[in-house]
């Protein structure tokens, strides 16, 4: 039975990059049926909302969405309505795959997972300024929450994910040698959550900056990577880097019953509407969604196609240097399905 799903354009160039990733799922006759709805921008016009009810609505009911990037209007009351998205369903998993799909860079053959905890740390917000003598903002003040139960549940997550998907290593990095609270909770949670699983997959703590270090000198040591939220969103954007930036760049975020996946990138205003947008990012966060609803043959054969219409060169857009727009680029995909 196919299986429907939520579907947010999203702001900028989300329109565009969501009817071509559409257009590849249909001709790689991916199972699905599509509920489209409306957030951000283009809701606050039509709904006068950034996050109508009907939308969450829509998440809560199919459980799975594929979201474009949304442009979180400014002095509304809204921080982020990505955020707001994560918080409502409490997403808390993260996961971010990093692949070369572009040949030439600095490193061939990468792959790696970073997940990261999405609900925790610092970014819970939980912080003011002290005022003193005439300074109001004086001081200022920020709470790092770490929770036993938030810990667990992103490491173990950490391990069904290497168990489920064939990895071979999970890699803690932490600065439990600072913050021994905060970050040793996670990491004493990490060492007992890892005896759990001694037989099936290796583990190894590291300190945060030196993981940043080892992922530039030599990042073919890591396999999956699991860390708070902050340090989560730091490494994810360095890793990216080691494959040539954002574009190619998908994320899930998971919770137990619902899940919303997207590319790490943003609305790119800058080129929106003019065609030339690449889909890269929400493709391969598409074939992250069709390994999640059990449909990962028709996932494997996309990745394939993209990753021969970019590797061959026969069609890249301009952020590889190519000059293909969005519509010539998404048919060359399509003519690479087997
Ligand atoms: P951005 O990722 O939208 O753009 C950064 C640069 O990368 C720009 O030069 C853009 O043209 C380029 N770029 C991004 N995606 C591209 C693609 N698919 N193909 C070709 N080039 C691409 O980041 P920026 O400019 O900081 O943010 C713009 C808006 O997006 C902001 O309102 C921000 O809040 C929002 N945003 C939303 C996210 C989400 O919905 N998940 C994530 C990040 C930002
Ligand atoms: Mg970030």
């Amino acid at each position: 039975m196919s299986r429907t799903i939520t579907v947010i354009p999203g702001d900028g160039i989300g329109p565009e990059v969501t009817g071509a990733v559409l257009r590849i799922l249909e001709a790689a006759d991916a199972d699905l049926e599509y509920d489209r709805r409306t957030a951000g921008i283009g809701a606050v016009a039509s709904h006068g909302n950034p996050l109508p009810q009907e939308t969450i609505d829509s998440i809560e009911v199919n459980g799975v969405a594929l979201k474009g990037p949304l442009t979180t209007p400014s002095g509304s009351g809204f921080r982020s309505i990505n955020v707001a998205i994560r918080k409502h369903f409490d997403l808390f998993a993260n996961v971010r795959p990093v692949r070369t799909m572009l040949p030439g860079g600095r490193y061939e053959d990468i792959d790696l997972v970073l997940i990261r905890e999405n609900t925790e740390g610092l970014y819970v917000g939980v912080e003011h300024f002290i005022g003193m003598d005439r300074d109001p903002k004086a001081a200022a003040e920020s709470v790092m929450i770490t929770t036993r139960y938030g810990s667990e549940r992103i490491v173990r997550f950490a391990f069904d994910y290497a168990v489920a998907n064939g990895r071979h290593k999970v890699t803690l990095a932490h600065k439990a040698n600072i913050l021994k609270h905060t970050q040793g909770l996670f990491l004493e949670v990490g060492k007992r959550m890892a005896e759990r699983y001694a037989d099936r997959v290796a583990f190894e703590d590291r300190i945060i900056d030196a993981t940043a270090m080892y992922l530039v000198l030599d990042p073919y040591r890591f396999d999956v990577l699991v860390m708070e939220n902050m340090f989560g969103d730091i490494l994810s954007d360095l890793m990216a880097g080691l494959v040539g930036g954002l574009g190619f760049a998908p994320a899930g975020n998971i919770g137990e019953g619902h899940a919303v996946f997207e590319a790490v990138h943003g609305s790119a205003p800058d080129i929106a509407g003019q065609g030339v947008a690449n889909p890269t990012g929400l493709l391969l966060s598409g074939c992250m969604l069709l390994d999640h609803v059990g449909q990962a043959e028709v996932a494997a054969r996309v990745r394939r196609a993209v990753s021969t219409v970019i590797g061959d060169g026969s069609a890249r857009t301009h952020d590889m240097g190519g000059t293909h727009g969005t519509a010539a680029f998404t048919d060359a995909v399509i003519g690479a399905l087997a």
